[in-house]
């Protein structure tokens, strides 16, 4: 496995309880390297953007309201195997199902509050980057 490349979000409900340098010191002391990074607040039309491919999912209103309702790190993650690493060390979606020492199992408060997000694919990587960093605010 080369070098890659995945997006990375910590969530409002992480913001909000001023835990983004504990959720960084975990994302660096795993050996992924935070290669663009920055703080915003989604617009309601940006969260459906970005979460289009749950478009018709019962939780989909809830989701892009519950992302757009407060403030957001964004996160470009790179290492080798960046896209699995991250999602071992986030934990399952749900933080019931998730493993002793993962982020979500640490600091998820729900399925939805669930504190980071990872990108799940390589071609999903390349466009939630896309989405959200221009090239020039990535510097690896
Ligand atoms: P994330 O990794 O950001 O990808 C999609 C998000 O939708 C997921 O994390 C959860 O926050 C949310 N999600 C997925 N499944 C459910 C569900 N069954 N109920 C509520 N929220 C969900």
């Amino acid at each position: 496995m080369g070098i890659e490349r995945t997006l990375s979000i910590i969530k409002p409900d992480a913001t909000e309880r001023n835990i983004t340098g504990v959720i960084n010191r975990v994302i660096e002391d795993a050996g992924l390297r935070i290669i663009g990074q920055k703080r915003v607040h989604w617009t309601f039309e940006q969260a459906q953007e970005f979460y289009e491919q749950h478009l018709g999912a019962p939780f989909y209103p809830d989701l892009c309201k519950f992302m757009s309702s407060g403030p957001i790190v964004v996160q470009v993650l790179e290492s080798d195997d960046a896209i699995a690493k991250y999602r071992r060390i986030m934990g399952a979606t749900n933080p019931v199902d998730a493993e002793p020492g993962t982020l979500r199992r640490r600091f998820a408060i729900s399925m939805q509050q669930n504190s980071v997000h990872g990108s799940d694919s390589p071609a999903s990587a390349d466009r939630e980057i896309a989405l959200n960093f221009a090239p020039d605010e990535i510097v690896g």
